[in-house]
């Protein structure tokens, strides 16, 4: 089962991106995500388990159980953990409003670009939290699409960019929610939050930036609600167009990018 709703769709194009877009990010948001050895970890919507790989390789000492809502990305994401050849993960579907998980039975949470897909995270949040240990931590990342800003500026560009925001909105998502991560964590009891600003920057000298996150992350995401978008009349078929021909012409020689995402972490 999966989430009618979501945005994004799950489709095989969908997958490619958000692997392309942990693959670049690997090293900005995660430099830091070492969790101490024989931590219990419990990681709450992991898709095809893009961040997943990532986090089982960094932390092999660890035991992991990776929860989707859709049995289909979790096929992908089992048989992409098999491929790597760790085995610290173990899956299972189960929607975060539904999951019979023992009380106070994980070290840690982690969850990645999935409260921004929720109407209700502070719900979400509330629940994971009775999962965690005393002292246990909660790791929240998301990005901010308020945060986009690039050279050529373009205000077609941030049309485009406003459809995914309200189309989101409208999902009963918040595409805008790293900047409410703090008040978030903080409003649901935990103690300690902080959080950091991971800042992508790309222009023509990191190409595998320009590649791996303008292109193929950020404007592959904005590309991928076209149709939405100019079915549901919030924006005419040519403005949404120029707008993304605009996202790319920021990708070229002279061109730059910028975007915010924000990793927070709050303690049980
Ligand atoms: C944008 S994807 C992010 C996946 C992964 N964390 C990553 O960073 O690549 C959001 C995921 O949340 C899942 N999801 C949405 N609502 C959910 C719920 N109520 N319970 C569990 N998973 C959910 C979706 O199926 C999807 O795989």
């Amino acid at each position: 089962m999966a989430r009618e709703d979501y945005v994004h769709g799950y489709s095989i194009k969908e997958a490619k991106r958000l692997g392309d877009q942990a693959v670049t990010l690997a090293e900005l948001l995660h430099y830091d995500s070492i969790f101490e050895p024989d931590s219990k970890i419990l990681e709450a919507g992991c898709g095809i388990g893009a961040q997943t790989n990532i986090l089982a390789g960094k932390n092999p000492q660890c035991n992991f159980l990776s929860i989707d809502i859709s049995e289909k990305s979790l096929a992908q994401a089992k048989g992409s953990i098999e491929q790597a050849g760790f085995n610290n993960v173990k899956f299972a579907q189960a929607d975060i409003f539904k999951m019979d998980l023992e009380p106070q039975s994980f070290d840690h949470i982690f969850v990645c670009f999935i409260l921004e897909h929720l109407p209700n995270p502070e719900e979400a949040l509330l629940i994971l939290k009775k999962l965690i240990k005393p002292g246990g931590s909660i790791t929240a990342i998301e990005g901010d699409h308020g945060s986009a800003y690039f050279y050529p500026n373009s205000s077609y560009a941030h049309q485009a960019i406003q459809c995914l925001i309200d189309l989101q909105a409208q999902a009963g998502g918040d595409a805008l929610i790293g900047r409410r991560l703090y008040p978030l964590l903080t409003s649901c009891g935990f103690n300690n939050v902080t959080v950091t600003p991971r800042v992508v920057y790309a222009d023509s000298s990191k190409s595998e930036m320009v590649e791996g996150f303008t292109k193929n992350t950020f404007n592959a995401m904005v590309e991928g609600i076209r149709n939405q978008a100019v079915r549901s009349g919030m924006i005419d078929q040519e403005t949404f167009d120029k707008g993304v021909k605009d996202l790319y012409r920021a990708a070229e020689l002279d061109g730059t990018f910028n975007y915010t995402f924000f990793k927070a972490v709050g303690v049980n």
